[in-house]
C-alpha cells in the first residue's frame, strides 16, 4: 500500500459507471441510512493512553468494550464480558490488569492480550474460555479497531507504511461527543459548498476530480482563510489539503499552507458509540517550520523547535472551531437519500456510492 503522505492517484481512479449503478442501487431510498454502525476500523484511544491507563472501558459500537496491554506493549480491544459466567470486566466492575493480564472480579478467570483465559484461581482454565477480541491497528501511536458486519474479520487495512516522524512536532489531540453519523460527517469532506458557507473558506476549488479505489477515497481541494490572530494581526492562509479516506472512521487530510511554508497533517476519527452519538477525534501535527516565508506575529521570535508546536495549538484550535460549527447541523440534521443538489455541491453522489460498500448484507462472510 502506498504512504499515505505520497498523496498521489497512484491506485485510485474514478469509480466506473456500472459500479456507480451497483452502488447506488445498494443506498437506502428511505431516509434513513442503513446502520449507525458502518464496517470499518475505527479509533479507540493512544498508545499512550492505554500504557498509562491500565485498564480503560469503553462503549464502543453500542457494546462495552476493554483495552490494556502488556508488558510488551501488545495491546487487547475485548468485549467487556467475561465468557465465564458473564461479569463485566470493566474498572468500575473490578476488573483489573496483574502482569499483563485481565482479572475478572466475580471468580478470577485471567485472560492474556490475545483474549485466551490463561488460569484461574482454584482449577485449570477451560481452553474454551475466550473473550471476543476485535483486531487491532496501530499508526504512530493511534490506536483502531476493526468492527465487521456480524463480527467478520477486517476485509482490508488502513495504511501500513510507516509515518515519517522526524521534524514534526507531537500530537495535539481533542475528542468531541455529539449526536452524529460516520458518514454524514465523512461527507464534509467532499461538500465544497459547506467550506464556503459554514466556515467561510474563500477562493474553494477542486485541483482533481474525487477518486476511489476499493475502500480508499482520495478527494483534493485548494482554499484561502482569513484569520484575525489576538484580535492584532489579520492573515490569509493558502492552503492545499488532499484527503485521505479509509472507510467512514479514518479520515487523514495532508495539508500545505503556502504563504508561510508549512505542512500539517490532520486526522480527522469518527467512532460510533451507542447509535446515536459519535466521538470525533482530531489529532494534528505540524512540521519544524524552518524557514518561514512570512513570519506569524512574534512566530520569528521563537525558537525553530517551538514554533511548530505552538501553530499546531493555534490549528487545532481552529479545527475545534470548525467542528464545533458543524456540529450544530449535524446534530439536527437528517439523512436525506435524494438530495435535491446544485452545481456548486461537489461530489455528493460519487461519495454516496462510495460508502455503500461499508453496509453488507448480515451473513454475508460472517464467521
Ligand atoms: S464471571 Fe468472570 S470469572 Fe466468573
Ligand atoms: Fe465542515
Amino acid at each position: 500500500m502506498e504512504s499515505q503522505e505520497a498523496g498521489g492517484q497512484a491506485g485510485l481512479r474514478v469509480m466506473r459507471p456500472e459500479e456507480a449503478t451497483a452502488a447506488r442501487r445498494r443506498l437506502p431510498l428511505s431516509n434513513r441510512l442503513p446502520s449507525p454502525f458502518p464496517e470499518g476500523w475505527y479509533f479507540l484511544a493512544t498508545r499512550k493512553a492505554v500504557e498509562k491507563g491500565g485498564l480503560i472501558q469503553k462503549t464502543w459500537m453500542g457494546e462495552n468494550i476493554v483495552i490494556w496491554s502488556d508488558a510488551e506493549g501488545r495491546i487487547c480491544v475485548a468485549k467487556a464480558i467475561c465468557p465465564h459466567l458473564g461479569a463485566d470486566l470493566g474498572p468500575a466492575a473490578g476488573g483489573q490488569i496483574c502482569e499483563g493480564r485481565l482479572v475478572c472480579p466475580f471468580h478470577g478467570y485471567e485472560f492474556d492480550v490475545t483474549g485466551q483465559c490463561v488460569a484461574t484461581p482454584f482449577a485449570p482454565a477451560p481452553r474454551t474460555a475466550k473473550l471476543r477480541v476485535f483486531e487491532t491497528h496501530d499508526i504512530h501511536g493511534l490506536i483502531f479497531a476493526w468492527w465487521g458486519v456480524d463480527g467478520r474479520p477486517p476485509q482490508w487495512t488502513l495504511p501500513t507504511e510507516p509515518l515519517e516522524q522526524d521534524g514534526w512536532c507531537d500530537y495535539e489531540i481533542d475528542t468531541l461527543r455529539f449526536p452524529g453519523h460516520p458518514q454524514e460527517t465523512t461527507e464534509n469532506s467532499v461538500d465544497l459548498a459547506h467550506l464556503r458557507y459554514v466556515h467561510g473558506y474563500d477562493n474553494v476549488d477542486r485541483p482533481e476530480r474525487m477518486s476511489v479505489d476499493g475502500h480508499r477515497l482520495l478527494s483534493n481541494f485548494n482554499f484561502r482563510r482569513v484569520r484575525t490572530i489576538a484580535k492584532l494581526a489579520r492573515l490569509t492562509f493558502s492552503v492545499s489539503a488532499k484527503t485521505h479516506i479509509y472507510g467512514l472512521g479514518y479520515s487523514f487530510v495532508d495539508i500545505r499552507e503556502h504563504s508561510i511554508g508549512m505542512n500539517m497533517r490532520l486526522w480527522v476519527l469518527a467512532t460510533p458509540v451507542d447509535g446515536k452519538l459519535i466521538d470525533m477525534t482530531l489529532v494534528s501535527q505540524v512540521r519544524e517550520i524552518r524557514n518561514p516565508r512570512r513570519l506569524l506575529v512574534g512566530l520569528g521570535f521563537l525558537p525553530p523547535k517551538l514554533r511548530a508546536p505552538l501553530i499546531n495549538k493555534f490549528m487545532a484550535l481552529q479545527q475545534r472551531e470548525d467542528v464545533l460549527q458543524d456540529v450544530v447541523i449535524w446534530g439536527r440534521k437528517q439523512y436525506t437519500s435524494r438530495p435535491r443538489l446544485c452545481r456548486s455541491d461537489g461530489e455528493i453522489m460519487p461519495f454516496r456510492y462510495y460508502c455503500a460498500q461499508f453496509y453488507p448484507e448480515p451473513g454475508n462472510g460472517a464467521p
